[in-house]
């Protein structure tokens, strides 16, 4: 079975409320009710009505059993501007301020979402990613024992030797620029734990460097060394290793070579980068030069949300939603 179908199989089993913030675009409207339809969760429109059922009309989609939900004129809306407030009056936020933002789509659903009116949240389709990332950080904050939010991505590449029969999972590609030792050393524990959560595999974690054990002195090469002890603390029982380099990582012979003895050497199923300029470079290289199917979740938050990428498309949408409705019942 596919992660994907796997992935489709839990979401059905548990169905969740997932809120669509973009609710008055396009594929996110088709995507709703292929949701819908196929039964991976109870999808939520945020926007003005006519608005949502225009974008409707316009791809020719039945909404028909979807609620659709306008912030502007929400009920909900002076509460959560509540929320917000107490939030960020620490920050300088106004209560005028916290008005005003309950009603933008995005801002509201996040509340839905950190009140329990909603199980989880999917946006991006016409956002970009920091302002998705920024409000998520700033209302849903982390899980407890967390200490930063970073992503992973679910790699599905055509090699079916390397990783988990071509399965892996790549962090972090998406959040964190330039990670300390102990922010790489949580990226790689949380990575560990979704690759648990959504793939079902029991994860061996490779922590990448252009070094392998101390082959090359450097800074940027001790570091990544340095979380990799820092992890070792934090998940003793954890198979870990690093650093090493790429090639040590999946190529067994490599690996035998280069990190004798390691239970992660050569057979590595979680693949954590030093930095965003590496992983995101490195998950696009296998994407676009390599054919690998690839989905982004973002882990380490108190409650799921996902970031799509404004090229999604309505299968993408339809696809991280039905990854943060398995999030939200894990
Ligand atoms: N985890 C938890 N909290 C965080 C994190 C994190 N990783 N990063 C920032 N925060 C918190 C801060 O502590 C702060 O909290 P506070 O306001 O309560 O004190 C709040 O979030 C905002 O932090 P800032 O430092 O003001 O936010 P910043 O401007 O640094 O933005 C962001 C954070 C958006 C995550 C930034 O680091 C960023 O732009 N990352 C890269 C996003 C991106 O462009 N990715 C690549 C493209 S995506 C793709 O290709 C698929």
């Amino acid at each position: 079975m596919g992660v994907m179908e796997r992935v489709w199989e839990k979401a059905r089993a548990n169905k969740k409320r997932i809120v669509l913030p973009e609710g008055d675009e396009a594929r996110t409207v088709q995507a709703a009710a292929k949701l819908r339809d196929e039964g991976l969760a109870e999808p939520i429109l945020l926007g003005r009505e006519e608005m949502v059922r225009a974008a409707a009309d316009k791809t020719g989609t039945d909404i028909s059993g979807i609620a659709v939900l306008d912030p502007a004129g929400s009920r909900k809306r002076n509460g959560y501007a509540g929320v917000l407030f107490e939030l960020r009056k620490a920050k300088g936020m106004t209560p005028e301020e916290a008005e005003s933002l309950s009603a933008d789509p995005m801002y509201y659903g996040m509340l839905m979402v950190r009140q329990g009116d909603a199980d989880g949240l999917v946006s991006g389709a016409v956002h970009t990613t920091g302002d998705m990332l920024r409000p998520v950080l700033q209302i849903i904050k982390t899980k407890p024992g967390v200490s930063i939010v970073s992503s992973s991505f679910l790699v599905n590449c055509q090699r079916r030797d390397l990783g988990e029969g071509g399965l892996m999972v790549f962090a972090d590609c998406v959040v964190v620029p330039c990670p300390t030792a102990e922010e790489l050393a949580q990226i790689a524990v949380s990575s560990a734990d979704t690759a648990r959560t959504l793939c079902g595999m029991e994860p061996r974690v490779a922590m990448l460097s252009f070094s392998t054990k101390g082959s090359a002195r450097h800074p940027l090469a001790d570091k990544v060394r340095l979380a990799a002890e820092i992890a070792h603390k934090m998940a003793p029982d954890l198979k870990l290793d690093g650093e090493m380099q790429l090639d040590a990582a999946l190529v067994k012979e490599v690996g035998m070579l280069k990190a004798p003895g390691s239970e992660v050497a050569g057979r590595a199923n979680v693949l954590i980068f030093p930095d965003l300029q590496a992983g995101n470079i490195g998950y696009k290289l296998v994407q676009r030069i390599g054919g690998a199917e690839c989905f982004a979740v973002l882990q380490g938050l108190a409650r799921p949300c996902n970031d799509l990428s404004r090229g999604c498309s309505v299968s993408d949408i339809v696809n991280t939603a039905a990854l943060t409705a398995v999030q939200a019942a894990e």
